[in-house]
C-alpha cells in the first residue's frame, strides 16, 4: 500500500527535503509534470486552485482529478486541492464547504482551506471544520495564517515597502496557537513571499522578485513543529529558497512560472506539444535548482 501524503510530508519535514507543489493551470500540464518527475526521480504534489480553474484552463476539480488518474503514479506524486478561500479577492463569500466536500469525494489526497482574509478566531473555526471533514477520510489539511498577498484586486504597494513593513506577515505566537487548536497538518505562512498569479504577472509580465524574512520563519518553525508551506514560489531568489528549506519550509507552491512557460510554448508553437516542451524545460530547470540547493534528490 502506498504511503499516505501525511506520512510523506512528515518524513520530508524531518529530513528537510522539499516537496514542490506544481499548480495545474491547464490540463495537459499533468502528463508533462509526471514525465519530468519520472525522469528526475522526484516526488511532488500536483495541485489546483480556484484561480487555476476560473482564470486559466484547469476547467474543474473533477477534470484535473480525471487527468491525474490517467497518469497517476503514487511513487511520484499526490493530488492536492490548493486555495479554497472563504472570502474571494472581491470580498465575496465563497461556498468553501461545498468545494472542500467536492475534493474529498473526488479522492484528493489533501486540501487547503484559506481563511487568511478572516479574523483569527474565524479562521480557526473554519479550519477546525475542514479538519473534522477531512481527517476521518485520511485527507491532510493545509491552512493559511497571515496573508500571502497578490491574490487581491488592484495594484499592490511597492514590494520593498511591503517587505519592510511586514504587512500581512504571520505572527509566530498566533501560528503556535492556531496549530494547537486546529490540528491542521501543514501551515501556509507569509514571510515576504507573494503571489504572482493575479497581480502583476497575470498576463506575462515577470513577477516581482520576493525576499524572505528567515528570522520570522525560524521563530514560526520553532513554535509550530509542523511542515510549513511557502506560497508564491515563482521567482524567489535561490539563497532564500535554500534558507527556507533549511529552516522549516517543506512544501513550495509554484504556479506563475510554469504557467507562463506553458503559455509561451503555446503562443510560439501554436499547439499543445510545443507548450509541453517549453514547460518541460522549465520544470527541469526548477527541479535541478532544488536539487542543487539541498544537495540531494527530492526523493524520500
Ligand atoms: O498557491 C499557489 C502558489 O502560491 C503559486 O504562487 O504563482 O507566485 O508561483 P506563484
Ligand atoms: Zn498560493
Amino acid at each position: 500500500k502506498a504511503a499516505s501524503i501525511g506520512r510523506i510530508m512528515e518524513a520530508a519535514y524531518r529530513e528537510h527535503v522539499l516537496v514542490p507543489a506544481f499548480n495545474i493551470a491547464y490540463l495537459p500540464m499533468v502528463k508533462t509534470i509526471f514525465d519530468v518527475l519520472k525522469e528526475t526521480c522526484t516526488f511532488a504534489l500536483l495541485e489546483v486552485s480556484r484561480p487555476d480553474i476560473m482564470r486559466f484552463g484547469a476547467e474543474s476539480f473533477k477534470a484535473v482529478k480525471e487527468e491525474y488518474a490517467r497518469w497517476e503514479d503514487p511513487s511520484l506524486a499526490r493530488l492536492h486541492q490548493d486555495h479554497v478561500p472563504v472570502i474571494d479577492e472581491e470580498g465575496n463569500l465563497v461556498n468553501w464547504k461545498e468545494l472542500i466536500q467536492e475534493a474529498l469525494l473526488l479522492g484528493y489526497h489533501s486540501v487547503m482551506i484559506d481563511g487568511s482574509r478572516l479574523p483569527f478566531q474565524e479562521n480557526v473555526r473554519v479550519t477546525q471544520e475542514v479538519v473534522s471533514m477531512a481527517h476521518p477520510r485520511g485527507v491532510c489539511v493545509e491552512a493559511e495564517l497571515g496573508a500571502v498577498l497578490g491574490h487581491e484586486k488592484g495594484p499592490l504597494p511597492p514590494y520593498e515597502e511591503l517587505f519592510a513593513s511586514g504587512k500581512g506577515f504571520t505572527s509566530p505566537e498566533d501560528a503556535e496557537k492556531f496549530v494547537k487548536v486546529t490540528g491542521v497538518d501543514w501551515l501556509s505562512i507569509a514571510i515576504g513571499n507573494i503571489h504572482g498569479a493575479i497581480s502583476g504577472a497575470a498576463k506575462d509580465q515577470k513577477k516581482v522578485e520576493a525576499r524572505l524574512n528567515i528570522e520570522w520563519l525560524k521563530e514560526i518553525a520553532r513554535r509550530t513543529q509542523i511542515p510549513l508551506v511557502l506560497h508564491g514560489g515563482s521567482g524567489i531568489r535561490k539563497e532564500y529558497v535554500q534558507e527556507a528549506i533549511r529552516n522549516g519550509i517543506t512544501k513550495i507552491n509554484v504556479g506563475t512560472e510554469i504557467r507562463q512557460a506553458y503559455e509561451k510554448g503555446l503562443k510560439e508553437g501554436g499547439n499543445i506539444e510545443s507548450a509541453r516542451s517549453i514547460l518541460k524545460d522549465k520544470l527541469f530547470e526548477l527541479i535541478e535548482e532544488y536539487y542543487e540547493i539541498q544537495g540531494t534528490a527530492l526523493k524520500l
